[in-house]
């Protein structure tokens, strides 16, 4: 069971163009391109004659003709032309979806058109100014997408699952977090001071001495975390709110079910420091996705072992109280929609 009535990230901006594109949203096969006045479009993909994919069709003018029997569909879904055929029934159409394009990302409502509202989608600036440099990826996951969101609000996991990439210090293994229920989400954080850097961030940020790190993910549903990380020379007043010692980075996730058990995974780190560094930005990229494919793998085990992400009647413990937050307040959500 999804929530419907709200946007969910179809794809990064960079990845969508005048091809077509067929990706499984909800459980639903739809098509998304860019039309001839540069916007993107998404419809059903899905052909209301026969059923075939529109995406193995063609795009022309900003129209998909069917590569089956040859009928052309605006970016409404109204069909507009039947080979052999000089009347089109107004009935004949597939559904389209609210698509608008924001912060570098395609956002689509898998809900109902008339309740979309651009205000609702979740501020990431920082996804799109030109005073941060950003690093997109995809993975493609064969988990439940909450699965992930519990993943992401536990900062526990890092000295466990990451040890290879991300863990810096042995103490963060038993560093509390704090929580916060926000009117519109869940905040999970920790300060961790006077700690050994993680290798990543030693790299980037070029420290060798002990820093004062700080981790505050926040999620939004239904299925949008980012994280405030970073680490500053030790003692430099970072918690105080100085930062200038240090590196700063939003590590962003936005997570699309695919289907009940599998979810698309758009990840990025965006920075303010060293952004025309082009051996930094693979440094980040390359070290951003290889730990999130440790979670990945993690994740698709974990889902093998379960039933479509439901943790039901497991044990929880005293770090899980972030996600238990968010899985809640999404559960209310999507009863009330119902
Ligand atoms: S199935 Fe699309 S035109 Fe026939
Ligand atoms: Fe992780």
């Amino acid at each position: 069971m999804f929530l419907r009535n709200c946007w969910y990230a179809a794809g990064w901006s960079k990845d969508i163009d005048a091809a077509l594109l067929p990706r499984r949203l909800l459980d639903e096969p739809v098509v998304l391109f860019r039309t001839s006045d540069g916007s993107v479009a998404a419809l059903e993909d899905r052909c209301c004659h026969r059923a075939a994919p529109l995406s193995r069709g063609v795009l022309e003018d900003g129209v998909v003709q069917c590569g089956y029997h040859g009928l052309k569909f605006d970016r409404t879904g109204a069909c507009v032309e039947i080979p052999g055929q000089a009347h089109v029934p107004n009935d004949v159409r597939v559904r389209s979806y609210p698509v608008v394009e924001r912060w570098n990302v395609a956002w689509i409502w898998m809900g109902e058109p008339a309740k979309a509202d651009a205000a609702a989608i979740p501020d990431l600036a920082w996804l799109d100014d030109p005073a941060w440099r950003i690093t997109p990826g995809y993975l493609h996951l064969n988990a439940n997408y909450q699965l992930l969101t519990d993943n992401l609000l536990d900062l526990t996991h890092v000295s466990y699952l990451h040890k290879r990439t991300l863990a810096g210090d042995p103490r963060e293994a038993t560093t509390p977090q704090n929580m916060e229920i926000l009117p519109d989400g869940v905040r999970a954080g920790r300060w961790m001071l006077g700690f050994k850097p993680p290798p990543l961030f030693a790299a980037a940020g070029n420290f060798t001495e002990d820093v004062d790190r700080w981790q505050f993910a926040t999620w939004h549903p239904p299925s949008v975390v980012y994280l405030d990380i970073g680490c500053a020379k030790a003692g430099t007043g970072a918690p105080e709110g100085d930062r200038s010692q240090g590196i700063s980075m939003w590590s962003n996730h936005l997570l699309t079910p695919e289907t009940d058990t599998s979810t698309h995974y758009f990840f990025s780190f965006a920075r303010n420091f060293g952004i025309d560094d082009e051996a930094l930005s693979q440094l980040l990229y390359e070290g951003s996705r290889e730990t999130f494919l440790e979670d990945s793998e993690l994740l698709e085990a974990q889902q093998r072992n379960l039933n479509a992400g439901s943790i039901a009647g497991l044990h929880n413990i005293r770090a899980d109280a972030a996600q238990i937050q968010a899985r809640r307040m999404l559960d209310t959500l999507i009863a009330a929609e119902r």
